[in-house]
C-alpha cells in the first residue's frame, strides 16, 4: 500500500464510523455528505484513497483490529491528543475565530494550557502529513480538508515536494482583524500552513477575500491584483473558488422513497391539517442561530396575531460536538426557549413549535417536501447545504429565509427572502413575507432557486478541483 495511492483525500471525519459492542464486535455506519458524492464520481479503479482519523473508540478499536473499509486509511493519535486537537482548537478556538463566536470581554484566553493544545494540533496535524507521505504515489494529487487540517500542506510539502496538494476551507474565513484575535506566531502558522498547498479553496468569492487579505495582513504576503493567488516568501499559491450544490439526483430520489412517504404522515398529523409550516433543519451549532430564530417565530406570532393556530415551526436540531459545555448549554437554551413558546401561545389542538433532536434524514426530507417556508438564519455559514437542498426537492414551492451572513446568500438572495440574522424583527417580518407570498411567486422563485442550488453539483465540484491542480 506505501506509495500506491494516486488520488487523496484528507479529513478528520471519514466517510464509515464505527461502533464497538461490549463483546468487541464492531458495526461499520456510512456517512453522506459532498465528499462521499464527490469522490464516487472518479470511481473505484481511479487509486483514490481516504484519510482519516480515528474518531470514537469504536473507530480506534477498528484500527487495533486492523479492520478497515477498502480506499479509507483511519489514523489513530492518542486519544488525549486527539480530543485536544479536535475539540479544544478545531472546534473551540479555529472554528470560533472563523465564525466570530467569541464573547470578548472574556473570551479567547491564550495562556499556557492554549500552547498544550495547540501542541496536540500540531502533532494530530503531524499525523496526517507523515501517513500522506507514506500512501501517496509519485506527483499524486492530495486534496486536504478544512480548518482542523491547517498545517497539513506545509508538512506534507516539507516531505513530499512532488505532490500537487490542494487545500479546501468548508468553513467561512475571519477578517483580518478578528483573524488577529489569535497570537501572532499561531495566526502566521495557520496561514503559512495552508501556503504550502499549491492551491487552496473556498466555498465563496468572500472566504477567499478573506483569506488573501489575511496572509496580506499577518504575513506582508502579496496579493495579486485579482484576487487569484498569494506569493509569499517566493512561491505562489492559487486561491479557488467551488460553490459547493446540492446533489439533486440523489435526494429527489431519496425523498420519494416510502420511509419519507411515511414521515410525511406523521409530520402532518402532528402539525395538524391545513397548517403553514416553518421547516429549519441544523445541527445543534452554536453558529446556526437556532434561538434566534425561535425568538423571531415568537414575534411574528406577537405581531401578526392572526397566524396564531394557522402556523407551526417545526425545528429539527440534531446533536452536535456534546463533548463542550457550550454546546450542551446551547441545546438546552433551544429546548428551553421552544418549551416558553408552546407554554405561551399553545392551546389545546395546537403545538406552535415541534422541536425534533433525534437525527432522522428520512425525516428531514419529509419536512423539506412540505416546508412552506424555510429558515436559514444562520450567524455566519460557509455555505450551509440545507437552503440548496429544500427547494430541490419541495412539494408545492417553498419561500426561503436567508441569512445575508450564510455562503448561499451569494448565489441564492436574488430569490430568498434576505435577512440580518441578528434582527429579530427584520426576521420576524420576513418570515410573515413569506408566508403571505403568492402561490405563483413562490412556485417560480422556488425553481430559479433549485436551478442556482444544483449549478454545481458535488461530483462536478470534486473533479474541478483535481483539475485545477493539473496533471
Ligand atoms: C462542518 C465542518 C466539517 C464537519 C461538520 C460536522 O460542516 O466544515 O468539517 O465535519 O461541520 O462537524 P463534526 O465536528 O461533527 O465533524
Amino acid at each position: 500500500m506505501a506509495h500506491s495511492a494516486r488520488i487523496l483525500v484528507a479529513s478528520n471525519r471519514g466517510p464509515v464510523s464505527y461502533t464497538v459492542a461490549s463483546d468487541g464486535t464492531l458495526t461499520s455506519r456510512r456517512g453522506g455528505g459532498g465528499l462521499v458524492s464527490g469522490l464516487s464520481a472518479i470511481g473505484p479503479d481511479a487509486g483514490a484513497l481516504w484519510v482519516c482519523a480515528a474518531l470514537s473508540d469504536g473507530d480506534r478499536e477498528a484500527v487495533r483490529q486492523g479492520r478497515s473499509e477498502p480506499g479509507s486509511h483511519m489514523i489513530a493519535v492518542p486519544p488525549d491528543v486527539f480530543h485536544a486537537a479536535y475539540n479544544d482548537i478545531a472546534n473551540s478556538v479555529l472554528w470560533f475565530v472563523h465564525h466570530m463566536l467569541y464573547q470578548t470581554p472574556l473570551e479567547p484566553v491564550f495562556d499556557e494550557e492554549f500552547r498544550g493544545h495547540w501542541a496536540a494540533y500540531q502533532a494530530y496535524n503531524t499525523a496526517f502529513a507523515d501517513a500522506l507521505a507514506e500512501d501517496a504515489a509519485e506527483g499524486a494529487a492530495v486534496l486536504v480538508q478544512d480548518y482542523h487540517l491547517a498545517l497539513v500542506p506545509a508538512l506534507l510539502r516539507e516531505r513530499r515536494p512532488d505532490l500537487r496538494i490542494g487545500h479546501f476551507s468548508h468553513t467561512p474565513w475571519a477578517p483580518p482583524d478578528y483573524f488577529r484575535l489569535l497570537p501572532d506566531d499561531v495566526a502566521a502558522e495557520l496561514l503559512t500552513g495552508i501556503l504550502g498547498a499549491d492551491r487552496a479553496a473556498f466555498l465563496t468569492r468572500r472566504w477567499a477575500d478573506a483569506f488573501a487579505a489575511c496572509c496580506a495582513s499577518v504575513l506582508g504576503a502579496e496579493v495579486a491584483e485579482d484576487g487569484g493567488a498569494v506569493t509569499f516568501e517566493g512561491r505562489t499559491t492559487r486561491l479557488g473558488v467551488h460553490g459547493l450544490g446540492a446533489d439533486a439526483e440523489f435526494l429527489r430520489e431519496r425523498a420519494h422513497r416510502d420511509d419519507v412517504a411515511e414521515r410525511i404522515g406523521t409530520l402532518r398529523a402532528e402539525a395538524g391539517p391545513g397548517r403553514r409550516l416553518i421547516v429549519r433543519v441544523d445541527r445543534t451549532e452554536l453558529s446556526k442561530n437556532i434561538v434566534r430564530g425561535l425568538l423571531a417565530y415568537r414575534r411574528l406570532l406577537e405581531n401578526h396575531p392572526g397566524w396564531r393556530e394557522r402556523v407551526v415551526h417545526v425545528a429539527f436540531a440534531y446533536p452536535s460536538r456534546q463533548d463542550l459545555a457550550l454546546y450542551r448549554a446551547y441545546t438546552e437554551e433551544v429546548a428551553r426557549v421552544a418549551g416558553e413558546i408552546n407554554e405561551e401561545f399553545g392551546t389545546r389542538d395546537w403545538q406552535p413549535v415541534l422541536l425534533k433532536v433525534d437525527d432522522d434524514f428520512a425525516r428531514s426530507l419529509a419536512a423539506y417536501r412540505l416546508a412552506d417556508v424555510a429558515l436559514v438564519n444562520p450567524i455566519r455559514d460557509g455555505m450551509n447545504l440545507v437552503a440548496k437542498e429544500v427547494p430541490v426537492v419541495s412539494d408545492r414551492g417553498v419561500a426561503l429565509v436567508l441569512s445575508r451572513e450564510a455562503g448561499a446568500f451569494e448565489e441564492l438572495a436574488e430569490d430568498a427572502i434576505t435577512v440580518n440574522p441578528y434582527d429579530i424583527r427584520q426576521t420576524a417580518d420576513a418570515l410573515n413575507t413569506a408566508l403571505t407570498m403568492p402561490e405563483a411567486e413562490r412556485a417560480a422563485r422556488t425553481k430559479r432557486l433549485a436551478d442556482a442550488a444544483t449549478a454545481l453539483p458535488p461530483s462536478k465540484w470534486f473533479l474541478d478541483q483535481l483539475d485545477a491542480l493539473g496533471g
